[in-house]
């Protein structure tokens, strides 16, 4: 079956949308023939999306969130259901990096990276779960992280959301057997997104500045084609990225080797592990 009989007519929300990955996944979803809802806090960057959609620009519903406010989400939530009368496949896409030490980073912003990254995700799903179950079908899609399988310096408050992800979906999934919902985690490696310039210290104020090791990364518009493959093919994991990747193969068959390569930047060492393991290639 080609994306586009699987996609097409489905009812997708995406958060996130406003930029990067979600961003482009609206384009692509659009060229699909889906039906999107399209939510983030910044509306106009939303508008912005909708009226570039490729099929039918200005067709997607643009509902504002702000994942810090969990009590809302509820109510955006049964909203969001009212645009096409159901929701088939949500994709947790939101989130919030940091680049800062533990010890420097406050509670506040923890707490903060903790309700974007997690709880906004599960509030959300849990929100449109009894939907899922009444209609017998529906698909779950969160976008995790390298950091939500190992922890690195400066992302801590990142790295914990991430992880919680994978405790509360991969719990949920055991649940869900038979129900006809599906739950798709996906791991991006390093994408070509402004994520870090996006980012917050530990004290909440803005980090700014794109990392070189983004702007050199494994492009959107090809790592959003393959996540899309991924959830049409329902894969409960999916890593996307570059060879950024191979520490997912470390983690799990030499853990103490991946610890020894990280245990000063992240990105430095995982630049020094792609140069020693250039034979991959
Ligand atoms: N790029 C990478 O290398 C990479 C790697 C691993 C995982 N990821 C994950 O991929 C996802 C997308 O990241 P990206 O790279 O596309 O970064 P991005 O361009 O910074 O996109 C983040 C999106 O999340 C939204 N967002 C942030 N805070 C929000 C809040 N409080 N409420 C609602 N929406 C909020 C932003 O929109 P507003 O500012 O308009 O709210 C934006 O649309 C994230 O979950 C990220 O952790 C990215």
């Amino acid at each position: 079956m080609s994306l586009k009989s699987h996609f097409q007519g489905k009812v997708i929300w995406i958060t996130g949308a406003s930029s990067g990955i979600g961003e482009e996944m609206c384009y692509q979803f659009s060229d699909f023939g889906a039906k999107l809802i399209i939510s983030a806090r910044n509306e106009g960057k939303l508008k912005r999306v909708n009226s570039q959609l490729p099929r039918n620009p200005g067709s997607a519903k643009v509902l504002p969130i702000d994942l810090e406010n969990l009590s809302e989400l509820p109510g955006k939530a049964k909203e969001a259901m009212s645009f096409f009368g159901r929701i088939d496949i949500l994709i947790n896409n939101a989130g919030m990096a940091v680049r800062d030490f533990a010890i420097n980073t406050s509670i506040e912003t923890d707490q903060k990276l903790m309700n974007i990254n997690y709880f906004g995700a599960v509030t959300l799903t849990k929100s449109l779960l009894p939907h899922f179950q009444e209609q017998g079908s529906g698909q779950l899609v969160v976008i995790s992280s390298l950091s939500g399988k190992y922890g690195v310096p400066k992302l801590a408050a990142y790295s914990a959301p991430k992880h919680a992800l994978h405790g509360f979906f991969e719990s949920l999934r055991s649940e869900l057997v038979d129900s006809g919902i599906f739950i798709s985690i996906l791991i991006p490696g390093i994408i070509q997104t402004e994520i870090t310039a996006h980012a917050v210290m530990g004290q909440g104020e803005n980090y700014g500045k794109v990392e070189t090791a983004f702007k050199k990364a494994y492009p959107t518009e090809k790592a959003v084609n393959e996540m899309i493959l991924a959830i049409s093919k329902r894969k409960e994991e999916f890593y996307v990225g570059g060879m950024e990747g191979v520490t997912l193969w470390l983690n799990r068959f030499s853990p103490w080797l991946l610890r020894r390569f990280i245990r000063n930047h992240p990105l430095k060492r995982l630049r020094k592990l792609k140069k020693s393991l250039t034979f991959w290639n």
